[in-house]
């Protein structure tokens, strides 16, 4: 008999097959230089898991240390374990975004890939959200018997707690630990609200409860924060501004770009500093005005530059003696030009009858974008 494609599977299954269980969960775990931790991770996911119905989706971001090849080769016979390889970019966010979406299982959860989270905890957290009772689970390190005690420092202890506080202000969720980077949800539930994730900093799942309407029901699981194996953190700096740009981002972004609000903050800073040793040096010492203003001005733009390469470029960061000359140089003559065209600008507005501060805000305005336009390409760009 012919058999065509209609015809139902034959239900004759040899013992392994019928053990096979359905694909029920991914387990997406970022990766940044994680090498050494990858092979350990996959032997305690199958502890906790079970040898199937679940998969481990590793999000490398191009790592030096060969953690993709890593994967991959455990991947050659172990076809449980994934790898997305992205080239060119970076953000713990947006990796763990790309590996929800990139499974065909059900439930899927983020996690650490440095064993700082416990998957001993990914069954109950399945349980509670396949229950249907939960529609998030996720796991706190202040919830009554966690503990943070694997926290790399007690002043990073102490900023996840102000972030803690701050977060659950805005986003008005009573939770203990919504910067959590462990948690569990529906596929499907993650698909409807990808396009509403920023993808940007690291607190993806603080971004899910945000943006969730109506509001999700979650589960709190108490973990024990553990040391992390092998390896250092990428988190410790900046975490504290990337969590604040990332919640400008959220609020204000799409009205003025994170970056150029953050240049433009170190600017007012820099007519501060810039204030203040005019006036010591003209008021105080009594030099002739034009070489207190020239020794303020030069102040001022090495201030601008010292704290925008701090802060607004802090992703790519000029560092090294010789690179630092060069950029300040770039930056001072960058800022020349900006001055320059700042103030033919406003001379001609106020010669053409507009008032002399809206003239002034003008020159001021275009400087701006000046400034910002070229010293992102020529002094911070690649
Ligand atoms: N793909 C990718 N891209 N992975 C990244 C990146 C990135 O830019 N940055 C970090 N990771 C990976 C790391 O390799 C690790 O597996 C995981 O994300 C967490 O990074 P860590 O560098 O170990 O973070 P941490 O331990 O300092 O921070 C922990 O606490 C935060 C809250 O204070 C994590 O649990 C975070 O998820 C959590 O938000
Ligand atoms: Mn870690």
């Amino acid at each position: 008999m012919h058999m065509g494609l209609a015809d139902p599977v034959p239900a004759v299954r040899t013992a392994a097959e019928a053990a096979v269980k359905p694909l029920e969960l991914a387990v997406v775990l970022p990766t940044l230089n994680e090498k050494a931790n990858i092979a350990p991770m996959v032997a305690r996911l199958e502890q906790a898991l079970g040898p199937s119905g679940w998969e481990a989706v590793f999000v490398d971001d191009d790592s030096t240390d060969g953690t993709a090849e890593e994967a991959r080769r455990i991947g050659q016979t172990d076809p449980r374990v994934r790898v997305i390889q992205r080239i060119g970019r970076r953000g713990l966010a947006s990796a763990a975004i790309e590996g929800m979406c990139a499974t065909a299982a059900p439930y899927v959860a983020v996690m650490d890939a440095d064993h700082q989270h416990d998957p001993q905890l990914l069954l109950d957290m399945l349980e509670a959200v396949k229950s249907g009772e939960y529609d998030l689970a996720y796991a706190s390190r202040f919830a009554d018997g966690g503990s943070a005690a694997g926290l790399s420092s007690t002043r990073r202890e102490r900023g996840s707690r102000i972030a803690n506080a701050l977060a659950r202000r805005l986003t008005g969720t009573e939770l203990s630990d919504p910067m959590s980077g462990f948690f569990l949800l529906s596929a499907d539930r993650l698909r409807q609200q990808a396009a509403r994730l920023s993808g940007i900093g690291f607190k993806i799942m603080l971004d899910i409860l945000a943006t969730a309407s109506p509001p999700l029901k979650v589960k709190e699981f108490p973990l024990q924060f553990a040391r992390r194996a092998a390896g250092e953190s990428k988190l410790d700096h900046g975490v504290a501004l990337d969590f604040l740009a990332g919640l400008y981002e959220r609020w204000l972004g799409r009205f003025i770009p994170t970056r150029f609000a953050l240049f433009g903050t170190v600017g007012g800073l820099g007519v501060g500093v810039h204030m203040a040793v005019l006036s010591v040096l003209y008021l105080a010492f009594g030099s002739g005005f034009a070489l207190a203003q020239a020794v303020a001005t030069v102040v001022a733009m090495t201030f601008n530059f010292w704290l925008n390469n701090l802060l607004t470029y802090r992703d790519q960061k000029l560092a090294g003696a010789r690179d630092l000359f060069f950029g300040w140089l770039k930056f001072c003559a960058t800022c020349a030009v900006g001055t320059f065209a700042n103030v033919a600008a406003a001379t001609m507005l106020q010669a053409n009858g507009f008032a002399w501060w809206t003239a002034a805000l003008a020159g001021i305005a275009l400087a701006s974008v000046w400034n910002y336009a070229l010293s992102s390409k020529f002094v911070w760009g690649r």
